[in-house]
């Protein structure tokens, strides 16, 4: 432990949006769309609604808990209040932050390369071809390391004076950036068959079992949870902070900008007649369907996909950030490093491990199903376990600075039973899945 006081957050809306920007990212753009394609429209995007009020919003007041009374990292975090054993799972944690900033990283850095291209040279002829040779490989390896490059500087730069001060410019622009868009593309002629597809629901997808397992998922992703990245975060807030208020506000946000990324993402598609690559449903959909529509907007379409490219790096950015930022704070707490130098050891160290993901699009998306299915719904799983059942007085905790109230009983009833056994059920039903990813790349 170093002597030096924690840092802190100069202002309450600095810690929202630096919150609200972990959690918006590519997963309400990017993994939102295809997922939302790949499972069948509306059905899924329920689901994944029902368990972002389940499971996310007692999660999310979880970590915010541990994080604010600990003032500590994960590791530190889970030590002061279960004592030496608990510490494991705080490691548990930070290696899940390794891995997928790794390949993060990796879909970051397309990001910049498209919004780099969108507005100096347009977009592509071919973007099938043209993702796949930007994709992976050397160019990948590249947009990587300038994107990683980036993301570290800013974590260097501190909590008030890197992270909070991104966030306050960046947020406000993105929600600017998307709403627009999708008030534009509710313009388009021919755009409700896009609405069509994406509000179309179907009993017999809601109750299919993989469409279940990857709503819950990416509910977790979504709203950065199972990982101690809130926690982190909130471990720079001072005690007297709303945590209550803050968890509907920064999950609404997260849902807010999913749903709305839908109403701009699907609409363009269909009005521009690319509905048959979206259906595709694979982790390169977004990236060749819809320069292929903006390439056909002309002029307009230019303008319309660089910001749209803009506001995916800019989501892409802000959550990066967070995944870095619990990696730094427990180095920083073990080693009593300075911010400077954990930031740079720790972000040089997950862009190596990244490298293996830039170069083979097989390992990026095992990499994406482990990190989700096995550790954040493992990590949920054991922080709603360690907050229901071990924490000595969880809603003494969580309601200072906010009123109390019996609903904070009905939440450590959440946790203890209703979050344990939703989880369980999804981590056992996602494990063919990712074992059959796992066995197709080693048996190749
Ligand atoms: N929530 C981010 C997104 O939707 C990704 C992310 C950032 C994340 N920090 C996290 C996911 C921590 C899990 C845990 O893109």
């Amino acid at each position: 432990m170093t002597t030096q006081a924690r840092e802190q957050w100069r202002s309450r809306w600095g810690f929202v949006l630096a919150a609200i920007g972990s959690a918006v990212g590519l997963g309400n753009m990017w993994r939102f769309s295809y997922l939302t394609a790949e499972m069948g429209g509306a059905a899924f995007v329920g689901l994944y609604l029902v368990f972002t009020l389940l499971i996310g919003l007692p999660v999310m007041l979880a970590e915010l808990t541990l994080g604010r009374g600990a003032r500590a990292g994960p590791v530190a975090a889970l030590g002061h209040y279960g004592g030496p054993a608990w510490r494991g799972l705080g490691v548990v944690f930070v290696a899940a932050g390794f891995l997928i900033l790794s390949y993060y990283g990796v879909i970051g850095g397309w990001t910049l390369r498209y919004a780099a291209e969108a507005i100096w040279i347009g977009f592509p002829t071919d973007p099938g071809d043209h993702f796949g040779a930007l994709a992976s490989g050397w160019d990948s390896l590249a947009t990587q390391v300038v994107f990683m490059g980036i993301t570290i500087v800013i974590v260097a730069g501190g909590i008030g004076s890197g992270i909070e001060r991104v966030a306050r410019i960046a947020m406000p622009a993105l929600f600017a950036i998307i709403v627009a868009i999708a008030v534009y593309a509710f313009t388009l002629e021919g755009s409700g068959a896009g609405y069509r597809y994406y509000l179309n629901f179907e009993l017999r997808n809601a109750l299919a079992l993989d469409v279940v397992v990857a709503a819950a998922g990416q509910a977790f992703f979504s709203l950065s949870l199972g990982m101690g990245a809130i926690l982190t975060f909130a471990s720079y807030l001072p005690r007297e902070s709303h945590l209550v208020r803050e968890t509907f506000v920064i999950s609404f946000s997260d849902f807010g900008v999913a749903f709305v990324a839908g109403l701009m993402v699907f609409p363009l598609i269909f009005a521009l007649g690319m509905a048959n690559e979206i259906e595709a449903g694979t982790i390169g959909a977004l990236f060749v369907a819809l320069p292929k529509a903006f390439l056909s907007m002309g002029p307009v379409g230019r303008l319309i996909g660089s910001a749209f490219f803009l506001a995916l790096v800019v989501g892409a950015l802000t959550s990066a950030i967070s995944l870095l930022e619990v990696v730094v704070a427990a180095t920083i707490d073990r080693f009593g490093w300075g911010r400077r130098r954990a930031a740079w050891i720790s972000g040089l160290a997950v862009t190596g491990l990244g490298v293996w993901s830039a170069f083979d699009l097989r390992v990026l998306d095992l990499a994406d199903s482990l990190a989700i299915n096995l550790f954040l719904v493992g990590g949920g799983l054991g922080i709603a376990v360690f907050v229901g059942w071990i924490m000595a007085d969880p809603v003494g905790e969580a309601a200072i600075g906010s009123r109390p109230s019996f609903w904070l009983e009905g939440w450590r009833f959440l946790l203890r039973f209703v979050v344990p056994v939703a989880l369980v059920f999804v981590l056992w039903n996602s494990l063919p899945e990712t074992w059959e990813k796992l066995r197709a790349l080693l048996g190749s």
